[in-house]
């Protein structure tokens, strides 16, 4: 089935889950296709555990994880996880909603990262079990007002699907009983079956990025790609690009952890493509998401290292909910949160 057949077929259905039936063990989903591609979600943080992909008819991980679900329980990076109920940074931890002033906890320096200490991806999702098949699975987490410190209770459920032909898809809904503010996403770290993701080639559909200072808070300006290290229009291998920059945000940050805006292109264009040359592989990347927020994953550390994998976060911009002039995370009761994320692999 092509590409847009599977979004406009997409009817909507949120599932709201019970207080009695929270979860508080792990389970591990395993979803499989005949063309030997397996993923696993565990329904700690609705993650990705793994992603196998065959190479020369060898199962290989493209992905970086632990290796036992119980690791997940106090993973730092957020592996394969799923952010919010804001992904990434809110400056301050501070933002105004309808006059009124909410603070959330911080923590990253003086900023709120991912939805708060206590955000999506360290959640127990409950698993529906009506959802399940043998290629697909939904998570359901409500969130109650107040959580982190964000108005109102969503409830919010996750799917996620893997095809015939090799693409995962990752669905969001949400909704809300008060205005409140949303922003998910996906923060598999890709390495394609290769030791690390600078030998990766990556090509984005980006013409604009947003600057940030040095806490990565966006400055509210956009800046042009075109002559800059930012320019991934054409596939770039990211070590060479990382080693030889010139630019100083890029060195101070040790590589790229900045949110990039994705031209206005339909659905069924991919937004980015990851290379494994090696491999052989290809990872294409579909959204509804404005943005992509690309991590090569400096702070990777402990049993990790550098840049042993990249992530590319589909979501909306960095910090809408204190720059009016960027595209709303407001989510108000009447309205349904839906966005899509494919990983296609070739
Ligand atoms: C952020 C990084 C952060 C990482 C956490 C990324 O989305 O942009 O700054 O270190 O998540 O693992």
């Amino acid at each position: 089935m092509a590409l847009a057949d599977k979004q406009s077929k997409w009817v909507l259905t949120l599932m709201i889950i019970e207080e009695t039936e929270l979860a508080t063990t792990l389970a591990t989903i395993i979803l499989t296709n005949d063309y030997g591609m397996s993923v696993e979600i565990i329904n700690f943080g609705a993650r990705i555990k793994s992603i196998k992909f065959p190479v020369n008819n060898i199962p290989t991980e493209m992905t970086l994880g632990y290796a036992s679900p119980e690791d997940y329980l106090t993973d730092d990076f957020y592996l394969g996880a799923t952010c919010g109920r804001v992904c990434n940074r809110i400056a301050g931890g501070k933002f105004e909603l309808a006059g009124q002033q909410y603070q959330l906890p911080v923590n990253d320096g003086e900023n709120c990262l991912h939805g708060g200490d206590n955000n999506f991806s360290r959640r127990y999702w409950q698993i529906d079990k009506k959802s399940l098949t043998s290629n697909s699975v939904t998570l359901l987490l409500m969130s109650v007002d107040g959580d982190q410190g964000f108005p109102g209770t969503v409830n919010i459920s996750v799917t996620y699907q893997l095809s015939k032909d090799n693409q995962l898809s990752i669905k969001y809904l949400g909704n809300t009983d008060l205005a409140t503010v949303m922003n998910l996403t996906n923060h598999a770290y890709f390495n394609l079956g290769e030791q690390d993701c600078q030998s990766l080639h990556l090509q984005m559909m980006s013409s604009t990025f947003l600057e940030t200072d040095a806490a990565n808070i966006p400055t509210g300006n956009i800046i042009p790609i075109a002559e800059t290290d930012y320019d991934f229009r054409e596939p770039v291998s990211i070590g060479k690009r990382q080693q030889n920059t010139k630019d100083e945000s890029l060195k101070a940050k040790q590589g790229y952890d900045h949110c990039f805006i994705l031209d206005n292109t339909a659905f069924e264009e991919s937004k980015a493509v990851l290379t494994s040359l090696e491999n052989q592989i290809s990872l294409s990347v579909y959204t509804d998401q404005p943005a992509i927020q690309l991590y090569t994953g400096f702070y990777l550390s402990g049993q990790f290292s550098p840049y042993q994998g990249l992530c590319l976060e589909a979501q909306n911009y960095t910090d809408a909910d204190n720059n009016k002039h960027f595209p709303s995370n407001v989510l108000k009761p009447n309205q349904q949160y839906q966005r899509q994320i494919i990983y296609a692999f070739e």
